[in-house]
């Protein structure tokens, strides 16, 4: 298969360098100071991400793609035959043919990606792999409306496959509200699987964004330098560090960029001060019991009609349909 550019069902809503300086300037006139997450992830931050799926420290991962391994099988027979697979935020997709090899007949595989290079790369992966399989890739942000490209023939359910703990990236409105975008995008008698990290004990997790080669540090800062290099600010790399911190109380990693000193930082005709230690809130990572994710997933019309864990209970794979389809 031969993509380029143009193959690309471009949604045409990744933001001109305006509406990116307005995102940004909002977001840093705030109080407190925070910048989207989905600036991490231009060619160079979606390249770092995949190192820190290699860290030591980052057990997410590995614990997904083991308890994907182990349960592969069966979580294929819970989606069923000719199923289009529609994928949140596809990145590498480097889980995603652990599950299609024991899909049965599925009728297309729908990568959604907001970076081009890992969607282009991983299509025409994927497409050396499983050439029976039509892929339609779709660059574009996952949390905006999809207009979904038409499939090849009748799917009997989409499933909006949902890895990596994604979710756990919005507050709980924001995921509540992001749930409930799929549950329509799926339809009727369609499903989500859904990746899910879970609560444990603080040092594991703190340590899983704080790895000791700084991979997760670079991550964080990168945000800077895309700023840098597309709006032609001027932050000082060496002016700002990473800080995550595991807040108990609201089960969740929150990932800052620190000013080191009281500092100000072009951005477009105007400046933006900082003041020594201020932060910039650019990440929550949420982590969930069983029963808080069940509660979440009832607030956007959800339940939860599987739970596959790894050995160690330190992740799960859940999969979730509409509130009261099936008779149990
Ligand atoms: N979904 C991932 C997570 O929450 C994203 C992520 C991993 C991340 N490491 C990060 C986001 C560090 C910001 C900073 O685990």
């Amino acid at each position: 298969m031969n993509i380029r550019a143009l193959d690309l069902h471009d949604d045409g809503r990744n933001p001109p360098a305006s509406a990116l300086l307005e995102t940004v300037r909002r977001g840093l006139r705030a109080q407190p100071k925070r910048l989207p997450s989905w600036l991490f992830y231009d060619a160079h931050g979606s390249a770092l991400f995949e190192r820190i799926c290699e860290q030591p420290e980052y057990y997410l991962t590995r614990c997904e793609t083991a308890l994907m391994q182990a349960h592969a099988g069966s979580i294929a027979d819970t989606l069923g035959v000719e199923v289009r697979l529609v994928e949140y935020g596809s990145g590498s997709a480097t889980k995603t043919p652990l599950l299609l090899e024991h899909m049965s007949a599925p009728v297309s595989y729908v990568p959604v990606e907001i970076s081009a290079e890992p969607l282009q790369e991983s299509v025409q992966r994927l497409g050396l792999r499983f050439p029976q399989l039509p892929v339609q890739p779709l660059c574009g942000d996952f949390t905006r409306p999809l207009r979904l490209p038409i499939p090849p023939r009748a799917p009997r359910r989409t499933v909006i496959y949902f890895p990596g703990s994604t979710i756990g990236n919005f507050d709980t409105r924001d995921a509540v509200a992001l749930l409930r975008k799929m549950r329509g995008e799926m339809g009727e008698n369609g499903g989500i699987l859904i990746g899910v990290d879970l609560k444990k004990d603080t040092a594991t997790i703190e340590a899983a964004y704080n790895d000791a080669a700084g991979v997760t540090a670079e991550f964080t800062l990168n945000m800077l330098t895309r700023l840098n290099r597309e709006l032609g600010c001027d932050f000082d790399l060496d002016g700002f560090r990473h800080r995550a911190h595991y807040n108990a109380l609201g089960g969740r990693i929150e990932t800052s960029l620190v000013s080191q000193r009281a500092q100000k930082v072009r951005m477009g005709r105007s400046q933006v001060a900082f003041g020594e230690d201020e932060a910039i809130r650019v990440e929550i990572s949420c982590k969930y019991s069983l029963e808080d994710f069940a509660a979440l997933a009832g607030k956007a019309g959800l339940d939860v009609l599987r739970v596959w864990l790894d050995p160690r209970q330190m992740f799960s794979v859940q999969y979730l349909v509409r509130a009261g389809s099936v008779a149990r």
